[in-house]
């Protein structure tokens, strides 16, 4: 993040603040910090740490709105940082529904204000959609299957727990010597569609790099290979342009860097230390004009 002591940073994904305390550590009195999240249990947290340091406040919201809770410091941000999906204590709560090895109800919302849980979409939402959604957020090759009989269960009785959806989705997939649960594609496709996870990250992305200072940067960790490819294109697209105007002699303000040729991910020794930093993919561009 290459941080400068009197800047301003945005942590567009608070969780439980690890990133902002990284971020404050590093800044002298003049320095401040905009957290985000849309989890109210997240923005409680940050509450608490807005009391003991008056550089730090938190908006709650989605991170797609960041250019309105942000007009103040437009052009004047000297880093964004996204850290995306859920946080471990969201996972790691049956009550939101995220987790298919706790039963729980079924709702996966990050923002338990919003209007449609995992349920509700589950619910309503047509075969084809279903089946849609499996296969395109989910990779899940058994996506007909499981909209099938999630259809025709529904029709006797709605799915209304963790458990329900889980063994509905192992019913359907037979899966031999995996090590990996079968329910794991349906449930990362449903709350990836339920939190509109990708929707929320291109909104967000071009935003974030409107506010952005010169020698400023936007950094995004992605667990997903989908996500991930949203954020190599965008930043690879910036460069690009970059590139091309050196090679014409145009010059355009804002201009970006990549600072990630490929993507940083955890050493094999934080990976010990932190089993769910396997598949994170961090990548990043400084606005170089
Ligand atoms: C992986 S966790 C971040 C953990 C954090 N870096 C820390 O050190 O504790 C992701 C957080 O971002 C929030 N989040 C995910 N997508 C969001 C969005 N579109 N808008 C706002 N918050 C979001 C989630 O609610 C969750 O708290």
């Amino acid at each position: 993040m290459d941080i400068q002591p009197a800047g301003t940073y945005i942590d567009a994904t608070y969780g439980r603040g690890g990133h902002t305390r990284a971020l404050l550590d590093s800044l002298d009195d003049a320095g401040r910090v905009v957290g985000m999240d849309r989890d109210p249990e997240a923005v409680r947290d940050a509450e608490k740490l807005h009391e003991q340091d008056a550089r730090f406040r938190i908006v709650k919201s989605p991170f797609s709105r960041i250019a309105a809770v942000a007009d103040d410091f437009k052009g004047s941000v000297d880093g964004i940082l996204f850290d995306l999906g859920i946080s471990s204590p969201q996972v790691d709560d049956p009550r939101r529904g995220f987790s298919f090895r706790a039963d729980g109800p079924l709702d996966m919302r990050m923002d338990p204000d919003s209007r449609i849980s995992a349920a509700d979409w589950l619910a309503t939402a047509s075969e084809a959609e279903i089946s849609d959604v499996l296969w395109e957020l989910g990779d899940e090759r058994r996506s007909r299957q499981i909209a099938r009989k999630i259809v025709e269960t529904r029709k006797a009785s709605p799915l209304t727990t963790t458990f329900e959806l889980a063994s509905l989705v192992r019913s359907c997939v037979f899966q031999r010597g995996s090590k990996i649960d079968p329910a794991t594609r349906t449930f990362q496709a449903v709350r990836l569609r339920v939190n509109d996870e990708l929707g929320e990250l291109e909104a967000a992305l071009d935003a974030a790099l409107g506010l952005i200072a010169v020698g400023g940067r936007v950094l995004v960790i992605a667990f997903h290979s989908l996500e991930d490819r949203i954020v190599k294109r965008r930043f690879r697209d910036l460069d690009r342009v970059r590139r091309e105007n050196e090679r014409t002699g145009n010059s355009s303000s804002p201009e970006f860097t990549l600072l990630t040729r490929k993507p940083v991910v955890a050493t094999r020794d934080q990976q010990r230390l932190n089993p769910r930093s396997r598949s994170a993919r961090l990548r990043g561009v400084e606005r170089t004009a």
